[in-house]
């Protein structure tokens, strides 16, 4: 039987990227993100996954104003890295799982959820920066993606209760998943963090605390706001958040807290970085 073995979230501001690219991580003002990471390599060494489903959101790059899916499962035997603007190196491209897609998909649909199924799709920074945190070392990285995206960017968007069923959709289909294989879960973005319009910079540490302290113990707490509420809280960006709520409903029923690192600000993001473990 495949194992979950945890879930990692984190931020992924393409700045990291340039940080990463100069070696800046013991700079004053990248350190105090960066130290949130020697935790992540020992635990991810230690737990050893060869399989990564990740919740994140595409920014222009696959899917644009013009067709956006409320949730797009890749089911690809490849993945390629591409840069959607920020002046990022090119990074490594992703092998794919298409036979564990497939199976993602087909408990989804029997969930009564729609997604779009992509048989090719490009990963943009969203994807790209989490790894290149997690594996700063790899020369190809160990695991295989499935990744899942959702609609964080042209409303309407999909309601924190949605995103969280279909993590635990997700959930169910790696429960009865046949193969052998040690899955970790990834949820990327956020946390609050507005680019545009007049807040323009907005963070709120309070609704960010609140998003990090239920999490773990109690993810239903954090359905209670409308999208139209976590825009007003977290920003238009902080929205990613959703992806974090995806990524934990897929983590099952219980879980705890292994590692937490908040710093603002990363750019324009209350940047946080956790490791949860099923309890
Ligand atoms: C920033 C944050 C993001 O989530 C993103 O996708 C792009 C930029 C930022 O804070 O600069
Ligand atoms: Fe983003």
């Amino acid at each position: 039987m495949a194992e979950i073995v945890g879930a990692y979230f984190t931020s992924h501001v393409p700045a990291i990227g340039g940080a990463i690219h100069r070696g800046d991580q013991q700079d004053p003002y990248w350190k105090p993100f960066f130290d949130g990471f020697p935790k992540v390599h020992e635990w991810l060494a230690a737990v050893k996954p060869d399989v990564a489903v990740v919740f994140s959101n595409d920014h222009g790059l696959n899917f644009f104003l013009d067709k956006m899916p409320t949730f797009a499962v890749g089911a690809a035997a490849e993945y390629a890295n591409a840069d959607e603007g920020w002046g990022l190196p090119l990074y490594k491209s992703f092998q794919g799982h298409p036979a564990l897609s497939w199976h993602v998909i087909e408990q989804l649909v029997e969930d009564e959820f729609d997604p779009v199924t992509c048989q090719q799709m490009l990963v943009d920074h969203a994807i790209s920066i989490p790894f290149e945190l997690a594996y700063p070392d790899a020369r190809e990285w160990p695991v295989k993606l499935v990744p899942i995206g959702i609609n964080t960017v042209q409303h309407p968007l999909p309601s924190a209760k949605r995103c969280l069923a279909l993590g635990r959709s997700v959930h169910r289909a790696l429960a009865s998943w046949a193969g052998d294989e040690r899955i970790v879960l990834i949820g990327t973005g956020g946390l609050s963090h507005q680019l545009d319009g007049a807040r323009a910079g907005f963070i709120n540490a309070d609704y960010d605390r609140f998003c990090l302290d239920h999490l773990a113990s109690d993810p239903d707490a954090l359905t209670g706001h409308s999208i139209h509420d976590i825009v007003r809280l977290a920003g238009t960006q902080g929205v990613e958040v959703l992806n974090w709520i995806a990524a934990r409903g897929a983590l099952g029923p219980a879980a705890r807290e292994v590692h937490r690192n908040y710093h603002i600000p990363i750019s324009n993001t209350a940047a946080a970085t956790v490791l949860m473990e099923p309890a």
